[in-house]
């Protein structure tokens, strides 16, 4: 295959639900299928380039199959089986670091006249923006930190606690031990605590973080469950009965492990 041919080749990019089978890797750029929240996201994309953070891929525009055309960002994301790096508490930390580099980068963003994603409940509506989609596969890493958030389809307004809430059940994972299968498993409240101190989490938003990380799951839940009913391919597949399970047993856990969470985050503050 000669240089061009090798350009215009389609390399099927594998770790998401949501579109999955339809996000394509071409030469250094990603192709993904448009949504009606499209233009709104390319609008933040191109206020975070602007503003000169580079923690985010850059719209290129649209290609002529009608998909977005956005920079691929040379590294891994945490797919799996996820990678020991992937897991660590440094990659944790990058994490954070990472997380708050992007909410301070929308400050100064105007939100209005787009068309958003479904935003939080409140009182996580709030007046910042938020990813709202930090799952593993959606951090690039290089060399073992993070450097880039990818995949903006659910970005919308919102209060940034929201997007920490959310990280730390993922990475964390705040989640009965006995539902995490790596060496993350027991150190669920030890690693929250890491991510808020990397991500310099104030003490009114340690107060609310059990409830956004619980208020996520509970969000992203139903946005699954919705989407596997209405057919959405890859939620349908996913969200099995063990998955449904699974998930309910980390809603109740996150319930009652609230005060254990917020006590961590609050030690010695
Ligand atoms: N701009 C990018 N740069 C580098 N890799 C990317 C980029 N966009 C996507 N990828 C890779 O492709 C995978 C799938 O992409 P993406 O997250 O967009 O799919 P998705 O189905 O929308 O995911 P989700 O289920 O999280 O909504 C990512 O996990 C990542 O490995
Ligand atoms: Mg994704």
């Amino acid at each position: 295959m000669g240089r061009s041919e090798r350009e215009r080749a389609e390399v099927p990019l594998v770790g998401g639900t949501a579109n999955r089978g339809r996000v394509h890797r071409v030469g250094d750029t990603v192709r993904r299928p448009l949504r009606p929240t499209t233009p709104a996201v390319h609008a933040l994309l191109r206020h975070l380039h602007e503003v000169g953070f580079d923690g985010a891929p850059r719209v290129l525009g649209i290609d002529e199959h009608g998909r977005e055309v956005l920079t691929f960002i040379p590294g891994q994301a945490v797919t799996a089986p996820a990678p020991f790096w992937g897991l660590t508490d440094d990659a944790l930390r990058s994490v954070g670091r990472l997380l708050r580099r992007f909410h301070d980068a929308c400050r100064g963003f105007d939100a209005n006249g787009h068309v958003w994603a479904d935003t939080a409940p409140g009182p996580f509506d709030g007046d910042g923006i938020i990813h709202n989609d930090p799952n593993l596969d959606n951090i690039v890493f290089r060399d073992g930190e993070a450097v880039a958030l990818i995949d903006f389809d659910l970005a919308t307004p919102g209060s940034a606690v929201w997007d920490v809430g959310a990280t730390a059940r993922l990475w964390a994972p705040l989640r009965p031990p006995g539902d995490t299968h790596d060496p993350r498993r027991g150190r669920e409240l030890e690693r929250t605590r890491i991510l808020a101190d990397a991500y310099g989490l104030d003490d009114e938003g340690r107060a609310r973080l059990a409830a956004a990380a619980s208020g996520h799951h509970a969000w992203m839940c139903t946005l699954i469950g919705d989407g596997a009913r209405k057919g959405v391919p890859g939620f349908r597949e996913y969200w099995t009965p063990d998955t449904r399970a699974r998930a309910a047993r980390t809603g109740r856990w996150l319930e009652t492990h609230a005060a254990a969470i917020t006590a961590a985050l609050l030690d010695g503050r």
